[in-house]
């Protein structure tokens, strides 16, 4: 008798959350659980016996370096962001570079031709597309309404096949800003934050793959490159950092740098919630260093989906009293 699959699909029972249904951008990719365990992933099958990470970076990536037991050298970054690289990589070591807010990817390019053992950061440049035979990895929950998930390129797949990850119990932040907003949720986001520390690897859950395959990509990717592109034309003259805006790029945020270290409070006074990159820096760094300067004075401005050239302007005319 032939076997009828469709005989085990239950029919009826009450209506489901209804998404569209689309594809996921990184359809070929490894679908991990976190960045950090994307991370782990390169470590556990690279078997470096030591790693380079930039001060300016956040510290969930200490989290695997430690688990697995791996060195780790700090290393600095110029003006442009770019790595100074004035030491002889070891032979045997992986050397991690950020992708800083999606714009470097030019950086990534010729960091490729030069480091054997490079591993791209890719957290804050979703749309970059991974370089053929770079490890790369991406954090989705930077760029869409996800609690976690994780694309990887790397050759080899580890040998066994991976526990699923379970999202539904951090998910309330997602669900409480509908009819709440951003602040009613901040707390379960900050809870819901704390939870994706110390995990095994796990392959994405069902839930973020589900929200991941039903968002319009070419729209979020356009909204992000316009929005940036305004406030870039806007604030290039004030902005204390120096950059082209890559063609066909759609960061993360705008960054822009100051001398006023006040400036992040004032705006967040004014509900413009502009985070700092990384809290952990401080403890990294000395006063004197640039990245100390980065995290005190860097203000990442929103420029994502969900923002109108209209949202863009109000920013503008916000910080305009500041600046
Ligand atoms: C630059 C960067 N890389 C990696 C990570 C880790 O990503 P995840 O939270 O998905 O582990 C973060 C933040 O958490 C980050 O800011």
């Amino acid at each position: 008798m032939q076997k009828n699959n469709a005989a085990l699909k239950p029919i009826g029972g009450y209506l489901e959350l209804e998404l569209p249904t689309g594809n996921e951008y990184y359809p070929n990719l490894i679908q991990l659980n976190t960045g950090r365990n994307a991370l782990e992933y390169i470590l556990k099958q690279k078997r470096y016996s030591k790693i380079y990470i930039p001060y300016f970076t956040c510290d969930a990536l200490l989290e695997p370096i430690k688990k697995l037991e791996i060195k780790h050298q700090f290393y600095s970054i110029d003006e442009k962001f770019d790595p100074i690289i004035n030491f002889e990589i070891e032979q045997y070591a992986g050397f991690l570079y950020t992708n800083y807010f999606g714009i470097k990817q030019e950086k990534v390019i010729e960091l490729s031709n030069q480091i054997k053992n490079l591993i791209i950061d890719n957290s804050q440049a979703f749309f970059s597309e991974p370089l053929p035979g770079v490890d790369t990895f991406y954090s989705c929950r930077k760029f869409f309404g996800v609690s976690d998930g994780a694309y990887l390129q790397i050759k080899k797949k580890l040998p066994k096949k991976l526990p699923v990850d379970i999202s539904v119990n951090r998910f309330s932040h997602l669900i409480k800003s509908i009819e709440f907003g951003v602040e009613g949720g901040y707390q379960d986001y900050q809870t819901n934050n704390k939870d994706l520390e110390n995990n095994e690897i796990r392959s994405m859950s069902k839930l973020t793959q589900r929200i991941l395959s039903s968002i319009n990509y070419d729209e979020c990717a356009g909204k992000r490159e316009r929005n940036f592109n305004f406030l870039h034309k806007h604030l290039a003259e004030f902005n204390l950092l120096k950059f082209n805006v890559p063609k066909n790029c759609a960061p993360m945020v705008y960054p822009f740098l100051s001398n006023d270290s006040h400036l992040k409070v004032h705006l967040i006074q004014k509900k413009i919630f502009v985070a700092t990159y990384w809290p952990n820096v401080f403890k990294w760094t000395k006063k004197g260093m640039y990245e100390n300067y980065l995290a005190r004075c860097l203000v990442p401005f929103p420029i994502d989906q969900r923002y109108s050239l209209q949202d863009m302007f109000h920013m503008l005319n916000i910080l305009r009293h500041f600046v």
